[in-house]
C-alpha cells in the first residue's frame, strides 16, 4: 500500500504562507512512492487547492457534526467536498482534549465526511499515565470502536500516542508497530477482507530522520505529522525518506 505523509499545519500559517509555501513546494517536489496531502486550516485551503503542485492532496483539520443549518461558527463535510477536500481529520486528541470531543462526537463527524464522499482520517491513542500502566492497547482500542460506531472502511486510522505529540519523543517504531497491528486486527473484525485496504498512519515527532524506520513497519502506511510539516525543505527530507519505501 502506497504511504500517505499526512501534513496536519494545526494553527499555522495565513493563505498567503500557504501560498508562499505551496510555490516553495512547486519548485522542488517530485513526486515519489508517498502521497503528499496538507491538513489545512479552513481558511487556506482554497488558497491551496488553486496553488498546490499536481499530485499532492488536500485535507481539512476538522468538521461539523451536522450537515447543515443553525450552526454558527462551524464548516460542513458539504462545503469542504465543494472546495476540494479529499481527507478530513477527525478526533484529533487537540480537538478532543481542548474541545471536548467525544467518541460519539467524533463517529458522527466521520460518518458524514464518507457521506460526502471523502476520507475521514480518525485519531486515536493514549496518554502517558495509561502507557505507564501498560494499558495503552486496550485504551486505544476502546477509543478506536468507540470512534468508528457506524463508520463504513473508507478510512485511515492515524495512531497518534498523546505523549509522543510535539513533545520530541516518538514511539519507537516497535511501540507504533504494536499498536498497528492491534488497530490492524480490530479493524479486521470490524470490516472483513475490506480493512486490508485501509492505511494505518503514526503520528509524533514525526522528522526526516525518523520517518523511514516507522513507516518500515509492515502495518504501518504512513504518517500524521505536524511541527514538520511547516518548513518545505523537512517535508522534502520526508518524502525522499518515503521515496522507495
Ligand atoms: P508533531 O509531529 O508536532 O508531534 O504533531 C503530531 C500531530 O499531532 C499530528 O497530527
Amino acid at each position: 500500500m502506497r504511504n500517505l505523509l499526512a501534513l496536519n499545519w494545526k494553527m499555522n500559517k495565513t493563505p498567503s504562507e500557504a501560498r508562499s509555501w505551496a510555490a516553495e513546494l512547486g519548485e522542488r517536489y517530485e513526486e515519489g512512492n508517498a502521497e503528499l496531502a496538507v491538513m489545512a486550516p479552513f481558511v487556506t485551503i482554497s488558497t491551496l487547492a488553486a496553488n498546490l503542485p499536481a499530485g499532492v492532496g488536500l485535507g481539512a483539520q476538522d468538521v461539523s457534526a451536522h450537515e447543515s443549518g443553525a450552526y454558527t461558527g462551524e464548516t460542513s463535510a458539504a462545503m469542504l467536498a465543494d472546495v476540494g477536500v479529499q481527507y478530513v481529520v477527525v478526533g484529533h486528541s487537540e480537538r478532543r482534549d481542548y474541545h471536548g470531543e467525544t467518541d460519539n462526537v467524533v463517529a458522527a463527524k466521520a460518518k458524514l465526511v464518507q457521506a460526502n464522499g471523502l476520507l475521514p482520517i480518525v485519531c486515536v491513542g493514549e496518554k502517558l499515565d495509561v502507557r505507564e500502566k501498560g494499558q495503552q492497547v486496550a485504551y486505544t482500542l476502546a477509543q478506536l470502536h468507540g470512534s468508528l460506531e457506524g463508520v463504513g472502511s473508507d478510512v485511515v486510522i492515524a495512531y497518534e500516542p498523546v505523549w509522543a505529540i510535539g513533545t520530541g519523543k516518538t514511539a519507537t517504531a516497535d511501540d507504533a508497530e504494536e499498536l498497528a497491528v492491534a488497530i490492524r486486527s480490530a479493524l479486521e473484525e470490524r470490516y472483513g477482507k475490506k480493512s486490508s485496504e485501509i492505511r494505518v498512519l503514526y503520528g509524533g515527532s514525526v522528522k526526516p530522520d525518523n520517518i523511514a524506520s516507522i513507516c518500515a513497519k509492515p502495518n504501518i502506511n504512513g504518517a500524521l505529522v505536524g511541527g514538520a510539516s511547516l518548513k518545505v525543505a523537512d517535508v522534502l527530507g520526508m518524502n525522499d525518506a518515503l521515496k522507495d519505501a
